[in-house]
């Protein structure tokens, strides 16, 4: 589905709670895209911490901005920012300093949530947290707010009960650098209705982003659900010692006309986050669908977790490091 193929959301309101990676990076891509945006932050301290988070996506957007006004533009382009037809660089920069100047960042969250027509939580990935934010917020809201929230790895319907508001409650999920990788995963829960569900499909659209539909739950939504078991199997012939990754590699590549294989992509997205993203799928057999839960199960983890924790060790962190399982 393409740019411009939704209703619109009739939206224009924007609260994100929490200024953090991923908080900052949705409220600058809503002021971008014209929305009147907030962040709601829970001390004066966060406001210290998300400033400069502000100041370095601006940097960005210019940078990216000039690159794709550039030779080298094609390659680089940022979907998030603009469509290669009708790019105009001068008004992509001047919407950029207009969504710097016009986020406004709050600490007192009755006055942040009044008259909000989106909230999106991007707080800790924490469940205690979450929910202490869920029941604070839910008696602030206007009844036609619609919550969200971008957890990666946290179920919707964990919080619903919370929110005073199931029906207007779903997953918002968005991929880090979202001016350039801008998938939204829109996610329901059992009890989302369809006009809020409807509602968030534009609003993600309205800001840029390939609004992608989950209709039910899934831990790791569309993209991880397949990308996950897809790098753990090559992981697994490669510490089974049935082959080596640049054969590995080749394999999937060659044989599919894929652009990258499992080890590509390991190096690409760091090996500490491998580790991290191992570590996590041991211990919440869950994640997986129940199918490959079973295929899953024979994997070799123990013999991954000691390949990956040595290449930590050896600071082969991967391509941003200069080495991974590939010299850069
Ligand atoms: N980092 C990513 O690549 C990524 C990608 C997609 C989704 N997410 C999700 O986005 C959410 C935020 O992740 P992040 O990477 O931005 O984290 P982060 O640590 O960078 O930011 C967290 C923010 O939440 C605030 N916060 C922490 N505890 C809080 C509390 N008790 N009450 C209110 N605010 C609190 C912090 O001050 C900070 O502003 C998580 O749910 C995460 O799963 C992250």
């Amino acid at each position: 589905m393409g740019i411009n193929s939704f209703n619109r959301s009739n939206m224009t309101k924007v609260v994100i709670a929490g200024g953090g990676v991923l908080g900052s990076q949705i409220a600058f891509q809503s002021a971008y895209c014209g929305f009147d945006v907030t962040i709601w932050l829970r001390s004066q301290g966060s406001i210290g911490r998300t400033q400069p988070k502000l100041d370095a996506l601006r940097q960005s957007y210019i940078d990216a901005i000039k690159l794709m006004d550039s030779p080298e533009g094609s390659s680089n382009w940022c979907r998030g920012i603009a469509d290669a037809e009708n790019f105009n660089a001068a008004e992509c920069l001047n919407k950029v300093e207009e969504a710097y100047s016009g986020i406004k960042l709050e600490l007192d969250m009755a006055k942040a949530a009044s008259d909000s027509d989106i909230i999106i939580e991007s707080v800790a990935e924490n469940v205690k947290d979450k929910v202490a934010f869920y029941e604070a917020l839910a008696p602030l809201m206007p009844a036609k707010t619609i919550l969200c929230t971008n957890s990666s790895t946290l179920l919707p319907s964990t919080f619903a009960k919370y929110t005073g508001r199931p029906d207007k409650y779903l997953s918002l999920h968005f991929a880090n650098s979202i001016w350039k990788n801008n998938t939204a995963e829109v996610m329901a829960q059992g009890q989302t209705s369809k006009e809020s569900f409807d509602a968030v499909m534009a609003f993600a659209n309205e800001i840029r982003m390939i609004a992608l539909p989950v209709n039910k739950e899934k831990n790791g939504y569309l993209l991880n659900s397949m990308l996950v078991p897809f790098l753990f199997s090559g992981l697994d012939l490669y510490v089974n010692g049935v082959s080596d990754p640049a054969s590995i590699d080749k394999a999937w590549k060659y044989g599919t006309g894929a652009p990258r294989g499992p080890f590509e992509i390991f190096d690409v997205v760091g090996i500490n986050t491998a580790y991290n993203i191992a570590l996590q799928y041991q211990k919440v057999p869950s994640l997986f669908s129940p199918l490959l839960r079973k295929m899953m199960m024979p994997y070799n983890f123990k013999g991954m977790m000691v390949v990956l924790k040595k290449m930590i060790d050896e600071g082969k962190l991967g391509k941003s490091a200069g080495e991974g399982f590939y010299k850069y």
